[in-house]
C-alpha cells in the first residue's frame, strides 16, 4: 500500500505539480469553521494601515493586523494604499509582517494570499516595468511579445513579495464606450484568446510555485465588458449563445492554460447579477469547464447585492447567495462583515458546510501550489531580478510593435531628420497618458510619481530631432482651446506638426463618457492647425477609439499609440523618424461615427439592405513604410473531413525597400448556418519579419473544431457546409463534410 502511494506521489511531482490533495484534506479536518470562513475573506490593505498620517508614510497597524488576521482568520489582502506604489523594500517589509502574523501568532498558521492588479507589469512597485495597456499588446499581434510581457510581470511581482495578479482581463472589448476597453484585449475572441494563453505561460510558467512566477486571474467572468449602456458597471443583455459564442471562449481558454483563480463580474447579464449567478459560477464554470482553482469576487460586490441591485433583501442574504453561486472568496473588502454573515449563515444552515469546505480547499490548493506553505516570506534574493536593462528592452519593442500607422498620404511619414516639428496637443508632454490607469495610483494621474527618465513624446522628439528643432505650443488642454493662435504662429517656422491628441488617463467608472468622438476642443485645435500649410501629424493617445473623421482628412498621417507604457514616448519617436517601421494592426473596428459601432465579425443583416459598414478603419488594419504583396494562396483540399486538418498557405513578399514586419490574417466564412453567421471571423495569424524583395510561406491549418460554433440548442455543434476564406486579398473556399 505505502509503496502505490509513493509511486503515485512520485508520478505527480514528475508531471510538474506536487499532488497537495492530502494535505489539503489534512489542513481541513483540524481547522475550526472560523478559520475556514476567514481564509474565504479577502481585505483591502488600506484595511489594516494605520490612520494617514502627517509624513504621507503608511505603515501596518498591529492591532488591526491582530484583529483581521488573529481574530478574523483572514486568508487574503489585496492592493495598495491610496497613495499609490511603494518601492520594493516596503512591501518586503509589508508582506513580512503580514506572513509573520498569520504563521506566527495563529493557531492554524496558513500564509496568507497577496493579491495586486498587476496588469501592465507590477504597477504597484516602483520602478517597475509598466507594459503597453493589454490593448495595446493585442495590437503587436505578436504572442512571443506577450508573453515575454507575462514573465517580466511575474518577475517583478515576486520580487515584490507578491504571489498573485488580477490579471489577464479576458473581457471582450466589443463596446468601445466602456472605460476599460483599453484592458483587454481587443474585439476578437480568437486573438483574445491566444494572446491571453501566452499571456499565462509567460506568467505562471510550468509550475506558479517557481520563485519568480505568481497565479494569473481571469476577469472578469464573465460578459463585463459589453454593458448596454457602455458605462461601467451597468447592465448587460447578454444571451446563452451570445455568451458562448463571443465571451466564454477566452476563459475557457485561460482555464485550460492553468489559470488558478478567476474574478467574478462586477455588472449583471440579463437581470441576474455576476455575483448571484449560479449557472454561470457553478454549473458552466466549475461544471463544464472543469475549473478547479478559486473564484474571488470583484470589490465589495457581495454587499452590493443587497445595496445596489437589491436581489437580497439584507447582507447576509447577500452573502448566502454569493457563496451558495458558488463565490469562493470575497473582497469585502474594508471590514469583516462578510465573516461574520458567513458564519452565522453556516450555523444556520443557510450554508452547507460541504460548500464552506469546498470553497477553502480551492483556496488552499492554490496557497500550496504557489509553495506559499514552503515559502511564505518575500525571497530577498528576487531583489535582483526587479527592474533589469532587458525588461526595460523588452517594454521597448513591445510598444514599438504596437504603434500603429493609420495614415500616411503621400508618404509624409518618417520625418527625416534635421525636421523642424511643431509639438502641440494635450497628450505631448504627459507620462500618464502613455501608461493609463492601473499605473502607480488606481488612476494613474500622479504624474509626478512616474520616472523621469522615461520621456513623454515631446522630449523624446526632442532628444530625436534636437531641442532647437522641436517647438512646443500646446493649443489646448483635453478639453479647453488654448494657445491656437500662438500654436499658429509657431508652426510658420516649421516642416511638419505633430499634434498629440486623446484622453486624459482614467480607471474603472470614473472613465465614463457620453460620447465616443474626441472632444471638441481638440477636433477645434487641429482644425485650426490643418490650416497652417504644413503636413498635419496626429498622435493618438487613448485607451478607446475616439471618433475623429472629421480632421481625419486634413491629416497627411495618423500615428495611434494606445496605451504604449512607459517606453511609449520613444516609440512613438521612433515611429515618427522612421527608425522604427510601424508594424502594429488594430485589435478593434475603427469606428468612424460615434453611432456607429459596429464590430468586423458582424451580421449580414449589419450590411444588408441600406444598412452599411464604413468604420474609419478596419479590424486588422495598419499600415507599414514598406509594402507587402500576396500570391499562391493554396488550400491542401477541397473537402475536410470531421478529423481531417486543413492547410492553408500563402507566400507573402516584401515588395517595398525597406525591412518590415506584416501580420498575415486568416478569414473563414461559413456560407449557410442554422444561426446567422459573421459575415467572417479570424481563424489564424502570424507575424512576418521580412526584408526588402524577401518571400515567406505561412501555413495555417484548421480543424473541424475551428469551424464550430454555438447553435439553436446553445451548444457547440460542426455543421456541414461551405466555407470561403481570405488571406489578403486572396481568395478561397472548401467544403466541410
Ligand atoms: C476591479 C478589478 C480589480 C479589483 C481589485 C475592482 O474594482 O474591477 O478589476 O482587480 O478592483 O483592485
Ligand atoms: C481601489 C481599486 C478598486 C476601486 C473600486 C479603489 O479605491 O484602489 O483597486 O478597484 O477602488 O472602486
Amino acid at each position: 500500500m505505502k509503496a502505490i502511494a509513493l509511486f503515485g506521489l512520485a508520478l505527480s511531482l514528475a508531471a510538474g505539480q506536487p499532488d497537495h490533495a492530502a494535505r489539503v484534506r489534512q489542513l481541513l479536518r483540524t481547522m475550526t469553521l472560523e478559520e475556514k470562513v476567514g481564509q474565504m475573506t479577502q481585505v483591502t490593505l488600506e484595511a489594516v494601515l494605520q490612520s494617514p498620517s502627517a509624513t504621507g508614510v503608511r505603515e501596518l497597524d498591529p492591532a488591526r493586523l491582530e484583529d483581521a488576521l488573529v481574530k478574523h482568520h483572514v486568508g487574503s489582502i489585496l492592493n495598495v494604499g491610496p497613495e499609490g506604489a511603494l518601492t520594493v523594500d516596503q512591501w518586503h517589509g509589508i508582506l513580512t509582517q503580514i506572513q509573520d502574523a498569520a504563521l506566527k501568532r495563529t493557531r492554524a498558521r496558513i500564509p496568507v494570499i497577496y493579491g495586486i492588479d498587476a496588469i501592465h507589469g507590477a504597477t504597484y512597485t516602483r520602478g517597475a516595468t509598466l507594459f503597453p495597456q493589454a490593448i495595446a499588446m493585442a495590437a503587436t499581434w505578436n504572442p512571443a511579445l506577450v508573453k515575454r510581457g507575462g514573465e517580466i510581470t511575474a518577475a517583478e511581482v515576486r520580487a515584490s513579495g507578491i504571489a498573485w495578479n488580477f490579471n489577464p482581463v479576458l473581457d471582450i472589448g466589443r463596446q468601445p464606450l466602456w472605460p476599460r476597453f483599453w484592458e483587454t484585449l481587443g474585439e476578437d475572441t480568437w486573438l483574445a484568446s491566444a494572446l491571453g494563453r501566452s499571456y499565462i505561460e509567460g506568467l505562471q510558467g510550468q509550475a506558479i510555485g517557481a520563485p519568480d512566477k505568481v497565479a494569473a486571474c481571469l476577469k472578469h467572468y464573465v460578459g463585463y465588458s459589453y454593458p448596454l449602456n457602455g458605462k461601467d458597471r451597468t447592465p448587460a443583455w447578454i444571451t446563452e449563445r451570445a455568451l458562448r459564442e463571443w465571451f466564454l471562449p477566452t476563459f475557457e481558454a485561460g482555464v485550460a492554460a492553468g489559470a488558478p483563480t478567476v474574478m467574478v463580474n462586477s455588472g449583471e447579464i440579463d437581470g441576474i447579477p455576476g455575483h448571484a449567478n449560479k449557472h454561470l459560477l457553478t454549473e458552466v464554470l466549475k461544471g463544464e469547464m472543469k475549473f478547479k482553482g478559486f473564484v474571488v469576487s470583484d470589490w465589495e460586490d457581495i454587499k452590493r447585492l443587497h445595496t445596489r441591485d437589491r436581489v437580497a433583501r439584507t447582507p447576509k442574504e447577500a452573502v448566502v447567495m454569493a457563496v451558495n453561486a458558488g463565490v469562493d472568496m470575497s473582497m469585502v473588502p474594508f471590514d469583516f462583515s462578510f465573516y461574520d454573515l458567513l458564519l452565522q449563515a453556516v450555523k444556520e444552515g443557510l450554508v452547507s458546510r460541504a460548500r464552506i469546505d469546498d470553497a477553502v480547499q480551492r483556496i488552499l490548493k492554490v496557497k500550496l501550489d504557489l509553495g506559499l506553505f514552503e515559502k511564505p516570506y518575500p525571497d530577498p534574493a528576487m531583489k535582483a531580478r526587479f527592474g533589469r536593462p532587458e525588461y526595460a528592452e523588452a517594454n521597448l519593442r513591445a510598444s514599438r510593435e504596437a504603434i500603429t500607422l493609420l495614415k500616411n498620404e503621400r508618404a509624409a511619414l518618417p520625418l527625416p531628420k534635421g525636421s523642424k516639428l511643431l509639438v502641440a496637443g494635450p497628450t505631448a508632454n504627459l507620462r500618464s497618458v502613455l501608461n493609463g490607469g492601473w499605473s502607480l495610483t488606481w488612476q494613474g494621474d500622479a504624474e509626478e510619481l512616474y520616472p523621469k527618465d522615461k520621456p513623454t513624446v515631446l522630449e523624446a522628439l526632442k532628444a530625436t530631432y534636437g531641442e532647437a528643432n522641436v517647438a512646443y505650443v500646446p493649443g489646448a488642454t483635453f478639453d479647453q482651446v488654448l494657445d491656437v493662435n500662438a500654436a499658429m504662429e509657431a508652426a510658420k517656422g516649421v516642416d511638419a506638426i505633430v499634434l498629440c491628441l486623446g484622453e486624459k488617463t482614467y480607471c474603472e467608472t470614473p472613465g465614463n463618457i457620453d460620447d465616443l468622438s474626441l472632444d471638441p476642443a481638440q477636433v477645434h485645435l487641429a482644425m485650426a492647425l490643418a490650416k497652417a500649410g504644413k503636413p498635419l501629424i496626429l498622435v493618438l493617445l487613448e485607451g478607446r477609439p475616439r471618433t475623429l473623421n472629421p480632421i481625419v482628412g486634413s491629416a497627411a498621417g495618423i500615428v495611434l499609440g494606445y496605451l504604449p507604457g512607459l517606453e511609449g514616448g520613444r516609440a512613438i519617436a521612433d515611429v515618427l523618424s522612421g527608425a522604427v517601421n510601424p508594424s502594429g494592426r488594430l485589435p478593434f473596428t475603427y469606428p468612424r461615427f460615434p453611432n456607429a459601432i459596429t464590430p468586423y465579425d458582424h451580421k449580414p443583416l449589419e450590411v444588408f439592405d441600406v444598412n452599411t459598414f464604413n468604420p474609419q478603419w478596419p479590424f486588422g488594419f495598419g499600415l507599414s513604410y514598406t509594402t507587402f504583396a500576396y500570391s499562391d494562396l493554396s488550400v491542401d483540399r477541397s473537402i475536410l473531413g470531421r478529423k481531417d486538418r486543413l492547410s492553408v498557405s500563402v507566400k507573402v513578399t516584401n515588395s517595398g525597400r525597406r525591412e518590415g514586419m506584416e501580420t498575415v490574417q486568416l478569414y473563414v466564412q461559413d456560407e449557410y448556418g442554422q444561426v446567422s453567421r459573421p459575415v467572417r471571423m479570424l481563424k489564424g495569424f502570424q507575424k512576418v519579419v521580412l526584408a526588402p524583395g524577401e518571400s515567406k510561406v505561412v501555413h495555417f491549418t484548421l480543424g473541424a473544431r475551428d469551424l464550430s460554433f454555438i447553435g439553436r440548442a446553445n451548444t457547440r455543434i460542426v455543421e456541414p457546409g461551405t466555407y470561403k476564406l481570405w488571406v489578403g486579398d486572396l481568395k478561397g473556399a472548401f467544403e466541410l463534410k
